[in-house]
């Protein structure tokens, strides 16, 4: 197991909406620091909102220690601070894959199908992450064009995103939460073995009470609603007992 001290933080790689890619001095390894952007419409609106780095810093790192502990590999290795993780380092397939267990966001609006409708048979789509392009939905066969993955390589991932989907919607379920759909992405480290990348958070997932339905997520910020975005994400935390009541 590596340490965590031994690991020094070099030069910034790339800097995204909401992230921070730094070199450290062994190769095989980055640290991913966490901004506090909050961002909607593929950027258009992107505001700072103080602290909220830390709030998705604690919560990926949650959850990815648990994927971690359920034998899913991730790039993840340990939280670093309150806004960075050491991270394997890996080459980023340009791909997004949804998730989803209840119709809700742009598969609503794409397909004129109300929110909230139960899908029995969790859907699967890939979106192709080109910012130009506004990361257009594509089905298998346009990303093995693209020569962006394999056909080998999808069914890896789909067997890998069935895996935490159930994993995930069980975990939350105990929380009162119902994991509605979310977004993963996955790399490739140096001996060309795919791992779960990037984040899980209320950035990425969308979460409802399970009573109420209430969004404990980025939506009301996507919406435009003048609720605190902050307040949803500890609630997150509280009901993930990193923080108490
Ligand atoms: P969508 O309904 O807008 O396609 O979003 C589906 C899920 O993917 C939702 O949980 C939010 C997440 N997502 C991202 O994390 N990043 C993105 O850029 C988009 C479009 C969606």
């Amino acid at each position: 197991m590596i340490m965590s001290t031994s690991i020094i933080k070099k030069n910034l790689l790339l800097e995204g909406k909401t992230k921070k890619i730094y070199a450290t001095n062994n190769p095989f390894y980055v640290i991913v620091h966490y901004k506090d952007n909050i961002t909607a419409s593929n950027g258009l609106k992107n505001n700072f909102l103080q602290d909220k780095g830390i709030f998705n810093n604690e919560i990926t790192t949650f959850i990815f220690n648990f994927l971690n502990s359920c034998g899913i590999r991730t790039h993840f290795v340990q939280k670093k601070n309150n806004r960075e993780q050491l991270c394997h380092k890996v080459n980023m397939i340009p791909l997004e894959f949804v998730v989803r267990n209840i119709v809700a966001g742009s598969m609503s609006k794409r397909l004129g199908i109300k929110e909230g409708k139960y899908i029995s048979n969790a859907i699967f789509e890939i979106f192709y992450k080109n910012d130009k392009l506004k990361d257009p939905l594509i089905n298998d066969h346009h990303a093995v064009f693209l020569n962006i993955i394999s056909y080998e390589e999808l069914n890896i991932i789909y067997h890998i995103i069935s895996n935490i989907n159930k994993i995930l919607k069980k975990f939350f379920l105990d929380k009162n939460i119902i994991l509605v759909d979310f977004k993963m992405e996955f790399g490739k480290n140096d001996q060309n073995k795919i791992l779960l990348s990037d984040e899980i958070s209320p950035d990425t997932c969308r979460f409802w009470d399970k009573k109420t339905k209430k969004k404990l997520d980025k939506d009301p910020f996507r919406i435009g609603l003048k609720e605190n975005i902050l307040d949803i994400y500890m609630e997150i935390l509280k009901r993930l007992n990193v923080i108490k009541n």
